[in-house]
């Protein structure tokens, strides 16, 4: 058909602002034809633009003309309509639209654009095919759903934005090409054209800018900041993803928290979301005991420690480490699984962590009778509930430090809880949607109360963020058998803890946070060491030597003798903040234009090969192509 053009046509209206009050009103509405019903003399368009839906009537008695445009115009297709806003028959009102009580009543249309057949209708629900998807994203992203998750990060960036300008940061930008950063991804390197062979690298955190920033008494620092990393993606890591990032001079560890929790409760209330602060805190060690992860979720009943229940004989005969912990997981309301269910299990636990596991409660009853009921007992579990048994294996032991600490916990106790909270987020996910396991209901928040006010879960909210403290300083690498940095290297270690530096780093606890919300790490940050003789020790004791240092931080180690305050940050994923507040899956849904888990921009084509002229320029030879 020929198209019409806009001609002098002006706007007055979103199509889906119009209410009853607007009848009789005079409008000019523009958007996409989502759907077109054909009544003979009578056509309806719905049309679409970012606000919503309004229904179009074309009546051959009114506008013979438009009724004729209207009979070739298909979903999709861009239409202005001029009308009037009247009121709906009574039994045409639609209670499900916002617009649903009246129509426009239209004396002209102009179809300003057609449109070839995409392989999905952005009118339907999403289809399964995400690589299509992906492909077609300019189709993908009119998508009612999508809309409302751009919509949603738009609100929750300006809330944001907002609470950290009250609250006195200033917003400062960081270069994008710069120098390897010390976040210990894999960086994205980017040829120099004027300097051969050499190489900028794209920042995988603003880290060692923004603590410059605070050498250069700005004092409180915030960017929302893209970052780059070229690590494997997985449903909650993308290659470039986005972060709240900020800098404190002269904080306590108290004033970081206190900022985050004002502009998340401003973020939060910016999506209808009330959370409650201060929010609940908890050592890593106790979420390693009650959870086996740093990432709690305490939407599931946590780990119990079953050791004792078995007597020495029952452990010696299951074959297993006395030495290390016993712990049950509990997954409510899945019954006993079948032999096959369970077999279909296995290849979730980890066996890594020289930790085994028994699944079947029945075998255990009838060998070990007494050890069965306080199990059960001990974590709390009615019949209706799946109780897994995970312990130490003597057959397996893995090369870990058994170093202790008064009270704390040792590597290979950490492997048992670790291995235990694998398996139960792993459950929780295969058992979620059939038995309502990883739902917030009575049974669970009453659970979380009495395990105490640090855990207190308030059942009317679904958010459930948690602070994590006293990180260690170090873990074991196996590898290597050395101790190396569990963060990065400007982390400032306990003051308590100096001393141990070299003769007992397993002690040694760092002056770090994270900050968790059902079972997702969305940030991570500490107080930052600000002298350099502090730096220097930090470097020898992690086994980085002084031409190391000299060579990746040397330009901030000369900082750093210029007047460096006390400072610390953070920095908090705003991609994940935005996921868990759409209720979405992945983090793709929340990122308008993303790459798939094999690294591809599908609708750019992205990466490509590039012209042999242009790697001439840059000094560059490809060795080898696949
Ligand atoms: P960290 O590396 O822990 O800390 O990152 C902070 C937060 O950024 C988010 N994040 C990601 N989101 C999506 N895709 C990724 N690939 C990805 N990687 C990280 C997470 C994470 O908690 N400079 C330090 C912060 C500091 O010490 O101030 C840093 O970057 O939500």
């Amino acid at each position: 058909m020929s198209l019409d053009f806009l001609g002098n046509l002006e706007r007055t209206n979103m199509c889906g602002e119009l209410r009853a009050g607007d009848a009789g009103r005079q409008v000019v509405l523009m958007g996409w034809v989502n759907r077109r019903r054909d009544h003979g003399n009578l056509i309806f368009l719905d049309l679409r633009d970012r606000s919503g839906i309004a229904q179009v009537v074309l009546d051959h008695d009114l506008t013979p003309e438009g009724h004729a445009k209207g009979e070739q115009v298909r979903p999709e297709y861009v239409v202005a309509a001029v009308g009037k806003v009247r009121l709906r028959d009574q039994d045409a009102i639609n209670p499900k639209m916002p617009t649903g009580e009246i129509e426009i009543e239209a004396t002209e249309i102009r179809v300003l654009n057609d449109t070839r057949l995409a392989p999905f209708s952005p009118a339907e629900e999403a289809i399964q095919n995400e690589e299509v998807r992906l492909k077609y994203r300019y189709v993908d992203l009119r998508r009612e759903e999508m809309q409302r998750n751009f919509r949603l990060r738009h609100q929750i960036t300006l809330a944001i934005r907002e609470s950290l300008s009250q609250q006195g940061f200033l917003e400062i930008e960081t270069p994008i090409l710069t120098k390897s950063t010390p976040e210990g991804a894999r960086d994205f390197l980017v040829p120099s054209r004027i300097h051969p062979g050499e190489f900028y690298a794209l920042p995988q955190s603003p880290q060692i800018f923004k603590q410059i920033l605070m050498i250069s008494g700005f004092d409180r620092y915030f960017q929302i900041a893209r970052c780059f990393r070229d690590e494997d993606l997985r449903a909650d890591r993308q290659l470039e993803f986005t972060q709240i990032d900020l800098e404190i001079s002269f904080p306590r560890r108290e004033t970081v928290f206190g900022v985050v929790e004002q502009f998340m409760q401003a973020a939060f209330a910016a999506a209808g979301v009330t959370l409650s602060i201060p929010f609940p805190r908890i050592t890593y060690d106790e979420a390693m005991r009650r959870y086996g992860t740093d990432k709690p979720d305490p939407r599931l009943p946590g780990l119990t420690g079953v050791r004792a229940a078995f007597t020495d004989a029952d452990l010696a005969a299951l074959q297993i480490d006395p030495a290390l912990p016993v712990v049950a997981l509990r997954i409510p309301n899945v019954g006993e699984l079948s032999r096959k269910q369970r077999e279909e299990n296995h290849p979730l636990f980890d066996l890594k962590k020289g930790a085994k596991f028994i699944d079947d409660f029945k075998r255990l009853a009838k060998g070990f009778p007494e050890a069965a009921v306080k199990v059960r007992e001990l974590a709390g579990a009615s019949d209706a509930d799946f109780v897994i048994v995970v312990a130490g294996d003597p057959a397996h032991p893995i090369k870990a430090s058994d170093t202790k600490f008064e009270g704390r916990l040792s590597e290979r106790e950490i492997n048992v809880y670790a291995a235990a909270g694998n398996f139960r987020s792993e459950l929780a996910k295969k058992y979620a949607d059939r038995h309502g396991a990883f739902r917030v209901t009575e049974e669970t928040v009453a659970a979380a109360h009495a395990r105490g006010p640090q855990d207190t879960v308030d059942g009317s909210r679904a958010f459930h963020p948690i602070w994590l403290t006293d990180f260690p300083m170090f873990e074991y690498d196996l590898a290597s058998g050395k101790w190396v940095p569990a963060h990065h290297p400007f982390t400032a270690p306990y003051e308590a803890d100096m001393a141990n530096l070299t003769s007992d780093p397993a002690s040694v606890r760092a002056d770090c946070y994270d900050l968790a919300m059902n079972g997702l790490e969305l940030g991570s940050g500490s107080i930052r060491i600000h002298r350099k003789d502090v730096q220097q020790q930090i470097f020898s004791s992690l086994g980085i030597s002084d031409e190391e240092a000299r060579a990746r931080f040397g330009f901030f180690l000369d900082a750093l003798e210029y007047g460096t305050p006390p400072h610390g940050g953070i920095a908090l994923g705003l991609d994940r903040i935005v996921m868990l507040l759409a209720g979405a899956a992945n983090l793709r849904e929340v990122i308008a234009f993303p790459k798939t888990a094999k690294a591809i921009d599908l609708m750019a084509g992205a990466p490509t090969t590039v012209t042999e002229q242009q790697l001439r320029e840059l000094h560059i030879r490809v060795a080898r192509r696949e």
